[in-house]
């Protein structure tokens, strides 16, 4: 949890904000940290795992993360997020971080299905999500913002095996 403290810096970032939650109105309240931390320290969420991202080129400085949760088990398949800090978009970093994610899951954790969500005016995350192979499964209408729609993204363990380096 030694991150936290960066966490906190990207969740404060309105613009990351509005494409990740597809809202503005959304506060970072204490009871939303107090919350993460938990759920990090008690694993209240299976399979709730962080990878935060370094590269020598940034001086070892984490520069976002990408999570799995909601694991599934019995159907193989589990939900995942990601955001970088702004001043990290980008630079493919998006790309390599799903690429390794994927990887693990797949072959270390012995998921077959990755699904996401993506506001569907975020362009730059659905393109980048294309370009790791996922395709569009489904879309749903908000529940606060009737003009907000979501689209629901998957990538199967074999499409992934086939398109990876
Ligand atoms: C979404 C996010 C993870 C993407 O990571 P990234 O490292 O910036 O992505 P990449 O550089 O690997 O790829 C982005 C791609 O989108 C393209 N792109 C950028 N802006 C775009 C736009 N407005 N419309 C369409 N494509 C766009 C880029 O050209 C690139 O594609 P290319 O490699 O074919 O040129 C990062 O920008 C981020 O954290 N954003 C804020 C939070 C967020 O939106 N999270 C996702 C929630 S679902």
């Amino acid at each position: 949890m030694s991150d936290i403290g960066y966490y906190q810096k990207w969740w404060r970032e309105p613009m990351a904000n509005y494409l990740d939650l597809g809202r503005t109105d959304v506060g970072l309240s204490q009871n939303a940290i107090a919350d993460f931390k938990n759920q990090v320290k008690t694993r209240y969420i299976p399979g709730w795992f962080t990878i935060v991202l370094w590269d020598e080129f940034f001086e070892g400085k984490p520069v976002g993360y990408i999570r799995y949760r909601k694991v599934e088990w019995n159907k193989r398949r589990t939900e995942i997020a990601i955001r970088l800090g702004q001043d990290y978009w980008g630079q493919s970093i998006g790309q390599a971080a799903i690429g390794e994610l994927l990887a693990y899951l797949f072959f270390e954790k012995g998921l077959e299905e990755a699904w996401l969500k993506v506001a569907s005016f975020n362009q730059r995350a659905i393109r980048l999500y294309e370009k790791c192979g996922f395709i569009e499964t489904g879309s749903f209408m908000d529940n606060d913002y009737p003009e907000l729609t979501w689209k629901v993204m998957s990538i199967h363990k074999t499409k992934f095996a086939r398109i990876s380096p």
